[in-house]
């Protein structure tokens, strides 16, 4: 049974055309090999084609067949298609079987099957297709004989909707599957198992312990309120089959209980749909091997997020019912469940703000607009810096981000300034406690950066100034009126910023500040201080500032501000 899978794919992949070259490079062994071309490495399409009706091995079929030309790629009639899964530009001719039973919808739904990352999320906008996506994700490996899948839900009720519509597509796909409702499994005779269950309560997982599978999958992950019990699922991820893949896949709406940490686990790391190495939430830091361990050092593994659109789903979009609908829902739900928008929160201090505005792909910034930074400081938590960009029409660019803890002031200093190298930086400005003395002797920490050369002035301290500067945020994220574009635009690397903008809370007692009391507030005091500078860019009736005696020039002689 195990080669039927590999000559499945292979079969599908000679119907693609592109046999000769691809096999030679990717002998084809298994499942794994596959995976790793679908990462879009080389090959453009995959289709997991049919098991023939009879029983026949196939891998005897497949020894003594010749690959068809592309002219011989009609299907015999005895064969019963499987899934087909084709990314949308190949140069290839795809020919398509014409008994397809399930096809992924392009984009996303076909992203999120192709995905080769240990754990995906495939998240957005409700009838993207997700849960639908994550039904037939695990068919991909169930013929193999020691694959081992577990669904879950987030309780019993929710699980039967799951059953119910892998009852209309199994059978359908894989001949001779079967249910038992006593063990709530799906069996291919000869081949692998997947167990449709739930895990409510956190003790749950107990139910769980000492078993292990080489596919997990969660669908509507933000309902868990806590990530551990995809923390402790991780711990049950194994194989001891070679060819067999592991992975944990994720469906999900944004909102729920769980929506904060599962926003900071799949999506703040990385832009939408890039692979990244996962990081752990609470610190950001990329996990790595412990010392000692003979990968010391080097990343565990990736995620990806594939952010999903109803506009995806032409199941649902045909009639435009179902969009009626969601058009219908209160701002805060249409923006989750329409637009698939994360970062959308109850009690949210910038509510206005929005990936799709105020995010930019990165691009190289004209020398001649002026340029400075903004830094909050924090040695036990966190240090924010940020880099702006003056456009001509005074809008502001947030370009570079910088955001690292226990780093001491020289350090900080050297990093900002090898960051920078090559730039000219009109000014500096740090939050202005830095310039307090600790102890009774020795430079403050903003005195031990700029005698390392990075130099700063403090921010502003008066009364008043923590609204002020929310104030201008609100203003900065507006759309001017006369441009059409925001006042200020923040580029896709500083994902940090990115993260903490959306998700900084009101204070419920002063709705006119933020809540003090969070944590990742850094970015944001960095971004106030620099706004509050009052930027502008330089004009033909500035002075060449290279050649001005006053306004660059510092305060004070020895420490340069
Ligand atoms: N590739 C596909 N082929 C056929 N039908 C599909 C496909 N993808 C989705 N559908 C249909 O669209 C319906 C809605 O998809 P699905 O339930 O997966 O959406 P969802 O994103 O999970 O929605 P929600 O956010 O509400 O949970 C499915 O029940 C199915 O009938
Ligand atoms: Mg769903």
């Amino acid at each position: 049974m195990l080669n039927n899978i590999a000559n499945d794919i292979r079969f599908s992949r000679l119907q693609t055309g592109l046999q000769s070259k691809q096999d030679a490079q990717y002998p084809v062994t298994g499942l794994g090999n596959d995976l790793e071309m679908k990462d879009g490495e080389s090959i453009n399409t995959i289709s997991i084609l049919p098991l023939p009706a009879d029983t026949k091995p196939r891998s005897k079929r497949q020894k003594t067949s010749k690959p068809p030309s592309a002219k011989k790629t009609k299907q015999p009639s005895s064969i019963k298609s499987h899934i087909s899964v084709s990314t949308n530009d190949t140069p290839y001719p795809t020919v398509e079987a014409d008994n397809v039973i399930f096809k992924p919808n392009a984009g996303p739904q076909t992203a999120f099957l192709a995905s080769s990352e240990r754990e995906v999320l495939y998240g957005g906008a409700a009838g993207g297709g997700k849960s639908y996506a994550m039904l037939a994700d695990p068919l991909r490996y169930i013929t193999h004989p020691q694959f081992s899948g577990l669904l879950l839900r987030h309780t019993t009720e929710e699980l039967r909707e799951l059953v119910w519509k892998s009852q209309e597509l199994y059978p359908k796909i894989i001949p001779g599957i079967k249910w038992s409702e006593r063990k709530f499994q799906w069996e291919v005779p000869g081949g692998g198992r997947l167990w449709m269950s739930y895990l409510d309560r956190d003790e749950d997982v107990l139910r769980y312990q000492g078993l292990s599978f080489s596919w997990i999958g969660f669908d509507e992950l933000t309902q868990w309120a806590t990530p551990f019990a995809w923390n402790y699922m991780r711990s049950r991820l194994r194989t001891s089959a070679s060819d067999l893949p592991v992975y944990m896949r994720a469906s999900t709406n944004p909102g729920n209980r769980g929506h904060a940490w599962v926003k900071k686990m799949f999506i703040d790391p990385s832009p939408p749909g890039e692979a990244f190495w996962a990081t752990d939430i609470d610190t950001g830091d990329v996990m790595i091997y412990p010392e000692g361990h003979s990968k010391q050092g080097l990343p565990l593994f990736k995620r990806r997020f594939i952010p999903a659109k109803l506009s995806d789903n032409p199941f649902l979009t045909k009639s435009g019912d179902y969009e009626t609908m969601l058009l219908s829902l209160p701002e805060h739900q249409r923006r989750q469940l329409l637009e698939g928008d994360w970062d959308v929160a109850e009690g949210a201090a910038f509510p206005e703000f929005k990936r799709s505005i105020h995010v930019v792909e990165p691009y190289a910034i004209p020398s001649d607009w002026t340029r400075f930074r903004a830094c909050d400081y924090g040695y036990g938590s966190f240090t924010a810096v940020l880099w702006f960009a003056v456009a001509p029409d005074d809008s502001l660019v947030v370009y570079r981000e910088l955001y690292v803890t226990k780093v001491l002031a020289e350090d900080l200093a050297e990093q900002v300034l090898t960051l920078e190298a090559g730039e000219r930086i009109r000014y500096g400005v740090l939050d202005s406690s830095c310039w307090a003395k600790r102890g009774d002797t020795g430079p403050s920490i903003a005195e031990r950066m700029i005698l390392k050369g990075c130099r700063w002035r403090p921010s502003d301290r008066s009364a008043g100034s923590r609204i002020a500067g929310k104030n201008e945020i609100h203003r900065r994220l507006q759309i001017d009126p006369f441009t059409h574009n925001p006042r200020m635009v923040i580029f896709q690397n500083c994902t940090q910023l990115i993260a903490d903008l959306p998700t900084l809370p009101l204070d419920k007692t002063n709705s006119e500040d933020i809540d003090t009391k969070v944590k990742n507030d850094h970015t944001y005091d960095a971004l106030r201080y620099g706004i509050m500078t009052r930027p502008r860019s330089a004009n033909i009736f500035d002075f060449d500032p290279s050649k001005q005696s006053r306004g660059q020039e510092s305060f004070c002689k020895v420490f340069g501000y």
